[in-house]
């Protein structure tokens, strides 16, 4: 079977000033020089990509977006294009994120429409999903990420088209934010049958090579038992990634080689 490297990503939401931005990154930079096994991403917000792209000039560490327009131009204030954030030296950007979703309303199919979007202009999405508290209660997490994948990537189904680039991010809405992260058995549990998903609509290459991150309450402590689960093969940390404290350790996790 194929290695998939392994990738470690912090999304900024809106947090950080441009001068902390700075001083995270140059810890960051120290460490990313010495590891080549893995690949390490960092989201910011959208007015300091430019600045952050000119900070982490020379170094391995990847710009990512945390959201964009499905439109490649046009009348939409308040909004940014895939071509504008390619320019701001973006090569990834998170689509679909849970508070994008319940805090502004977006939707599979909007996010369907983004995910193609990315995807035609290359840029590399980063698609999330998952399931709230109540879902997941009521038994209703396979059911759940089921629809969320069909809805977000029915341009692909449709068109019968493989999104190649694409990385699935699994983020349990009870676990954002909240310190309580998915055991690993139950994060491997939804990765299994997302990766499943994926050989079955999209074919076994593509479901060989995908990578899926893990995003919920991720820590330096819980770190290595998530990443030593066969189908996680990253994360994407919120507020752990705001400090070198903590995200560095994340960074630099043991890896089990397996
Ligand atoms: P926390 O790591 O703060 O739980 O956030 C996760 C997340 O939403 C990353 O996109």
């Amino acid at each position: 079977m194929e290695k998939r490297i392994p990738i470690i990503a912090g999304n900024w939401k809106m947090h950080l000033n441009l001068a902390s931005a700075k001083e995270l990154i140059d810890e960051i930079k120290k460490t990313v020089m010495h590891t080549r096994d893995r690949e390490v991403l960092v989201a910011p917000p959208f007015v300091y990509l430019i600045s952050v792209r000119e900070f982490i000039a020379d170094s391995a560490i990847y710009l990512s977006a945390q959201n964009m327009h499905w439109d490649e131009k046009g009348a939409y204030t308040g909004e940014i294009s895939a071509s504008m954030l390619i320019e701001a030296g973006c090569t990834h950007v998170i689509l679909g994120h849970s508070e994008r979703r319940h805090l502004f309303g977006e939707t599979d199919d909007f996010i369907d429409l983004k995910v193609k979007m990315a995807h035609q202009s290359g840029i590399k999405p980063i698609l999330c999903i998952g399931e709230d508290l109540s879902q997941r209660e009521n038994g209703e997490t396979f059911e759940v990420i089921k629809s969320q994948l069909e809805g977000s990537l029915k341009s692909f189904i449709e068109q019968r088209t493989t999104p190649y680039d694409l990385i699935i991010a699994y983020e349990p809405v009870w676990a954002i934010g909240t310190g309580q992260t998915a055991t690993p058995d139950q994060a491997q549990e939804v990765h299994c049958f997302i990766r499943q998903w994926i050989g079955d609509t999209f074919g076994r290459e593509l479901s060989g090579k995908i990578r899926i991150l893990y995003g919920g309450s991720v820590k330096p402590a819980n770190i290595s038992e998530l990443m030593a689960q066969p189908d996680i093969d990253g994360v994407l940390v919120g507020g752990a990634s705001l400090n070198a404290e903590q995200f560095i350790p994340i960074i630099n996790y043991d890896k089990k080689e397996g």
